[in-house]
């Protein structure tokens, strides 16, 4: 593999980020780090969704121009993500120029195309979905997941004739051309383009925060095309800006996203690049929704969880970790923060935390720090080699909730290793050898798992690979393992790590 191309959805900048947006962009952070430490040029794409009625309503409400509070939260979803060490390669607006001249661009083309026709509609429209919704849909006259009345929706727009794409979009996710993960989704999706696909206005009269259309300015975009045309900009496709040129990372490899806009992503977006004759994106995946502690996100409940309070309590690195395991991702979910408690005592500090701990506690005491290393046992490395086979299973089949507990098979076989060797009998029996090796293995087992971990938690991996001097080593180092199935240790003389991991009350 050459290139690898990930994306995130641009989240809207109605609000702050939440662990929803943290899941997603963590999930994708993690991918990317594996692919970029594995040698392969990777592309990251994240970024924010900003016009529409419904952040045009939330910035008046703030009485602040739609750009400015645009700006505002911007700032707030760039800060988390730095706090979080999210390395993406782009992080686009849709507010951007050059993200506005594609969408123009790749609107001119499909109305070039004759895709594009303009017709009268009336329908109701949920404006926290951002999207037209029918009666069939409605729980109790309100939309299901907003709990908010839909507006009714009468004007002159432009259509996209989705409808003439829909079978040669069923075929190409029949035959996997365009990948759906997980199958229940493709199926989900399958079953929907089974039934009639209507045609999809992508224009609004009213509203004037909006990208204006190339053929009428008196219409603005349709939020969603304006949105999805961002895995084209992020990367500057046509070249527009002339700047650096990246379009060899189209198609995309990987748009991750949550389950809620699998339609948008698997049948509309294809649908545009069909019309304007470009690759369609290879993978698709899908994740759950999760609730807290059992309920369902929401403002009115109060029970929104932000990025900063799980910082708080847990760090940075393990709450990455803790977040992405919390529950297959094909799934919906639960987040708790008392289990997330549970799981970093039990798996971090008490098994990974407590193998660093006493491995550099021995090091110190019986060989001040100082150790040229032995070969690594048989039986070590097969450990290890096992757990490289099954993390790079992991990532190939998106299994990321079990990243962690499959590294942490080198951890819990190490410190067995520990209880049956008995280290503290072989020193006081003096057998220094056989302490050497033990000791020795054991910093193998650090090692691995600390380059296994570094995708999820870069800092402390980082932290611990300088112990061992070799930070600068990491990519050439991680490459070894991962690919090549082999583990160096180059120094003989190591740093102590202070205590990575406190344990939480
Ligand atoms: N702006 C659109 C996406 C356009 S992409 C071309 C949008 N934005 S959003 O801010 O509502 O973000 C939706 C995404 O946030 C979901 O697809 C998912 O990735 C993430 N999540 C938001 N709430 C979540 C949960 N409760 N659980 C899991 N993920 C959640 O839709």
């Amino acid at each position: 593999m050459k290139k690898f191309y990930l994306t995130t959805p641009i989240y809207y900048v109605n609000d702050e980020p939440h662990i929803g947006h943290l899941y997603t962009t963590i999930i994708a952070d993690v991918v990317a780090r594996y692919y970029k430490l594995l040698g392969v040029d990777t592309f990251f794409l994240t970024g924010t969704d900003e016009h529409g009625a419904k952040i045009y309503e939330v910035a008046k409400r703030h009485n602040k121009e739609p750009k400015e509070y645009c700006d505002f939260i911007v700032e707030k979803f760039k800060n988390v993500w730095e706090q979080f060490n999210i390395d993406y390669s782009n992080f686009i607006r849709t507010t951007d120029k050059l993200h506005e001249e594609t969408v123009k661009f790749v609107l001119q083309k499909l109305y070039s195309n004759d895709d594009i026709y303009k017709a009268y509609y009336e329908g109701l429209y949920c404006v926290q979905c951002e999207r037209f919704i029918s009666e069939d849909e409605l729980v109790d006259g309100v939309c299901p997941d907003h709990r908010t009345k839909p507006i009714l929706h009468k004007e002159e727009n432009y259509f996209f004739k989705l409808s003439k794409y829909k079978n040669l979009i069923f075929e190409k996710i029949q035959s996997g051309e365009i990948q759906i993960i997980p199958e229940t989704r493709k199926n989900e999706i399958l079953g929907k383009l089974q039934l009639p696909v209507e045609d999809i206005s992508i224009s609004r009269k009213t509203l004037k925060w909006g990208i204006p259309l190339p053929f009428d300015e008196e219409q603005t975009t349709y939020v969603w095309i304006d949105a999805l045309i961002n895995y084209l900009s992020g990367i500057d496709y046509f070249n527009l800006n002339k700047e650096k040129d990246n379009s060899y990372f189209w198609p995309c490899d990987l748009h991750i996203i949550g389950k809620d806009i699998l339609w948008f992503h698997t049948v509309i977006w294809p649908a545009i690049l069909l019309s304007i004759s470009l690759p369609l994106p290879k993978k698709v995946l899908a994740h759950g929704f999760f609730t807290i502690e059992g309920k369902k996100m929401s403002k009115t409940l109060g029970n929104i969880i932000r990025p900063k309070e799980l910082q708080e309590i847990f760090g940075v690195d393990a709450t990455r970790v803790l977040v992405i395991s919390a529950f297959p991702l094909d799934t919906d979910g639960d987040i708790s923060v008392s289990e997330m408690k549970q799981k970093y005592n039990q798996l971090l500090a008490d098994n990974f935390g407590n193998l660093v701990n006493r491995t550099f506690g021995m090091l110190g005491k019986y060989f001040n720090n100082k150790m040229t290393l032995n070969e690594i046992s048989a039986n070590v490395k097969e450990v290890i080699s096992s757990t490289v086979v099954y993390y790079n299973e992991c990532f190939k089949n998106f299994d990321i909730h079990k990243i962690l507990d499959t590294i942490l098979t080198i951890s819990t076989f190490a410190n067995k290793y520990v209880q049956d060797m008995q280290p503290w009998v072989l020193y006081k029996n003096k057998d220094i050898q056989k302490l050497a090796n033990v000791v020795s293995d054991l910093l193998y087992c650090i090692k691995s798992v600390a380059l296994l971990f570094y995708p999820l938690m870069p800092n402390i991996c980082a932290i611990i690979l300088s112990c061992f001097g070799e930070e600068n080593f990491v990519s050439e180092d991680y490459r070894n393992l991962v690919i090549n199935n082999r583990i160096y240790i180059r120094t003989n003389e190591f740093k102590v790590p202070d205590i990575l991991f406190k344990k939480i009350s």
